[in-house]
């Protein structure tokens, strides 16, 4: 393997992208050699905060010097797809921030024209650099938390309200990919009833979504996403028939392991018995155990990952097609939202 550092450039360094631009900065196998922000002030905080980094106004600076390699998009949404593509096609591998597109067909196509290209996609979906829920992984994986019968979680905090996008496709990106990596699939069928009340009707966007998801096997995944609420709260919750597993992300502890259960016992006799069996329950109410995790900042996981995967030209964990998946279920979501709540079909196309 080269020694040589991988060089990139950054495209947008707004409220989040400062986080990625520290991280990659901080490195040691990459330099960031220049950021494109199209607002003055965000030059103006890379210039005194990074004054060896070049500061052009808009991508194509970037995506033109060939001694750049590598691309991290952190722009709004909506423009992800065609800066994708604009980096793809310049030959650049790319980083990009969740979601990795609007539509399921503008993800399939990037990740299509990225193999075309044999470039690197990976998307930000952060968490599965996590420790608590790599942890959480590992003990789903291993059977402790024996048949999943369901998730769900909460992401929810007073603010920051966006105007782009919906609560689901800026915050729901988290819960999709955390329970496609904890369940090691894809859901098949959405339902999302949303909440509008902040923002102009013309703009229908949802400040508050309730979206479930089925996953194959009949797992439920419920998840409650907003940016109005009184209280910060992330919380993921597995319920399995051997352990329950709680994953606080705000908390000092993150992981809460609970055995505990309820669990068919004997037939119960009936004097005058009905169509069906009745059986006694058995409430298991064992130990919490909560694990000592080392954990480090789940960026610099993300960024380390990304540039070994440039460097060796390995697939990402979060590949371009992990962003499909997350990308099918949230426009599906949509249209639940719109159908007021109706089930929607979730359609994944195939690779290749
Ligand atoms: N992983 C996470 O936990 C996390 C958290 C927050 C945001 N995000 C993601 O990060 C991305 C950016 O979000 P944000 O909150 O930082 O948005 P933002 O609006 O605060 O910042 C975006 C920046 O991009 C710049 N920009 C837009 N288009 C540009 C272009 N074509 N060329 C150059 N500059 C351009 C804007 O001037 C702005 O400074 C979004 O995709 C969002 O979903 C991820």
């Amino acid at each position: 393997m080269s020694n040589a550092k991988v060089t990139l450039g950054m495209i947008g360094c707004g409220y989040w992208g400062p986080n990625l631009l520290r991280n990659y900065a901080e490195l040691e196998g990459c330099r960031v050699k220049a950021v494109a922000d199209r607002a003055e002030d965000r030059r103006r905080y890379i210039q005194k905060n990074y004054p060896e980094v070049a500061t052009p106004l808009d991508g194509a600076e970037i995506l033109k010097d060939p001694e750049i390699q590598a691309v991290i998009v952190a722009t709004p949404a909506a423009s992800h797809a065609q800066l994708v593509e604009e980096a793809l096609n310049a030959g650049k591998d790319v980083f990009v921030e969740k979601p990795l597109a609007m539509n399921t067909d503008d993800a399939v196509r990037l990740c299509r024209l990225a193999d075309e290209k044999g470039r690197i996609l990976m998307v930000g979906h952060t968490f599965l650099y996590n420790a608590a829920v790599r942890d959480l992984k590992k003990r789903i994986d291993s059977g402790e938390v024996g048949k999943v019968h369901y998730l769900y979680s909460q992401r929810l905090n007073l603010g920051i309200v966006r105007s782009d996008v919906n609560a689901s496709w800026n915050l729901a990106p988290h819960d999709v990919s955390i329970s496609n990596y904890l369940l090691n699939a894809a859901p098949i069928r959405v339902s999302a009833n949303g909440v509008r009340a902040l923002q102009p009707e013309a703009a229908r966007l949802e400040d508050v979504v309730f979206m479930s998801l089925t996953y194959p096997n009949d797992v439920v995944m419920h998840t409650h996403v907003s940016w109005l609420d009184p209280r910060k709260v992330r919380t993921l919750t597995v319920v399995g028939d051997k352990r329950m597993i709680v994953y606080d992300d705000v908390a000092a502890d993150k992981l809460y392991i609970y055995d505990r259960g309820i669990t068919r016992g004997e037939k119960v006799i009936e004097e005058q018995p009905s169509d069906f069996a009745r059986f006694k329950m058995i409430t298991r109410a064992g130990d919490l155990t909560i694990p000592n995790l080392r954990l480090p900042e789940p960026l610099s996981v993300e960024c380390a990952h990304f540039v070994e995967c440039v460097a060796q030209r390995k697939t990402p964990l979060t590949d371009g097609w992990s962003g499909v998946a997350v990308t099918a279920a949230l426009e599906a979501a949509d249209r639940s939202l719109a159908a007021g709540g109706a089930p929607v079909e979730i359609v994944i196309p195939k690779k290749g």
